[in-house]
């Protein structure tokens, strides 16, 4: 594939993890637990090291399990918005992927994740800045408008949305002043819209805003129609920042 976003994202965020210090890892909102699989594959030469992930969606942690128990990781359903369900000092690393956006007390989320990180722990937060992912083709105000009610799109398992939260993540950690931290971006750029690419997938999730009523199916058709000509000339391109808050607690 013809992608020029190497070294990956998982890659570029594993390098951040300080690994002298690192026996457990805790991963918020983790899906389906492909990040957690990937860092436990990374880090396998730490004895003993422990690999927890939690999420809201009970389908998403019944899916990890099946998958990935038998790999040693851990997994719990567990809303982040209520609390973190762990005892203070209890992970070295505490890392997220697109999750702070649907929590609504951001200042509160952090707070837990302070709690449960022990003494010099890290905190590694990433998020995408949905407001400045591009595609590029022939009908810039429809594109526009198109990412635009993506990024404002509130789903149904979503308690808030923000757009911006990539661009954000620096001043919530920041602002409370409880740990010592940088923030990077990585961009994922891609030139081919093909079948494993993440701007295949984003088109893919944009059509989803048809069923839940967001935009039409012309629309969405017009929209996909502008990105596969872009791509069939040459032209295509999707670029999304991920924006990587990481910080000692102090
Ligand atoms: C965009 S997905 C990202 C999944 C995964 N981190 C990844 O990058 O592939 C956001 C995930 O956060 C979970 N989530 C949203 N709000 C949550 C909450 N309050 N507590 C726990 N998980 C939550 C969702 O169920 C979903 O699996």
């Amino acid at each position: 594939m013809a992608n020029i976003w190497k070294p990956s994202l998982q890659q570029y965020v594993a390098d951040l993890f300080k690994r002298e210090q690192f026996t457990s890892f805790l991963d918020i909102g983790c899906g389906y637990g492909k990040d957690l699989k990937y860092f436990k594959e990374q880090f396998k030469s730490i004895p003993n090291c422990r690999f927890v992930g939690i999420d809201k969606l009970e389908r998403a942690i019944s899916s990890a399990c099946e998958n990935y128990s038998r790999d040693g990781l851990e997994f719990y359903t567990m809303d982040a918005a209520d609390g973190l369900n762990f005892s203070e000092e209890s992970f070295d690393i505490v890392y997220s992927m697109n999750v702070m956006e649907c929590i609504k007390d951001k200042l509160k989320h952090i707070e837990e994740i302070y709690r449960v990180l022990k003494p010099g722990g890290q905190a590694v937060c990433c998020h995408c800045d949905w407001d400045s992912v591009i595609y590029n083709g022939e009908n810039k105000e429809h594109i526009r408008e198109i990412l635009n009610k993506y990024s404002n799109w509130k789903q149904p398992w979503m308690d808030d949305a923000d757009s911006w939260m990539g661009r954000r993540l620096w001043g919530v950690f920041n602002s409370i002043k409880i740990f010592s931290g940088e923030v990077r971006i990585f961009n994922i750029i891609e030139t081919d819209f093909s079948e494993r690419s993440k701007g295949w997938d984003m088109v893919k999730e944009i059509g989803y805003m048809v069923q839940a009523g967001v935009i039409t199916k012309d629309e969405y058709d017009n929209f996909v129609c502008d990105i596969e000509t872009a791509s069939r000339s040459g032209e295509y391109l999707h670029v999304r920042p991920i924006y990587i808050y990481s910080g000692v607690k102090i």
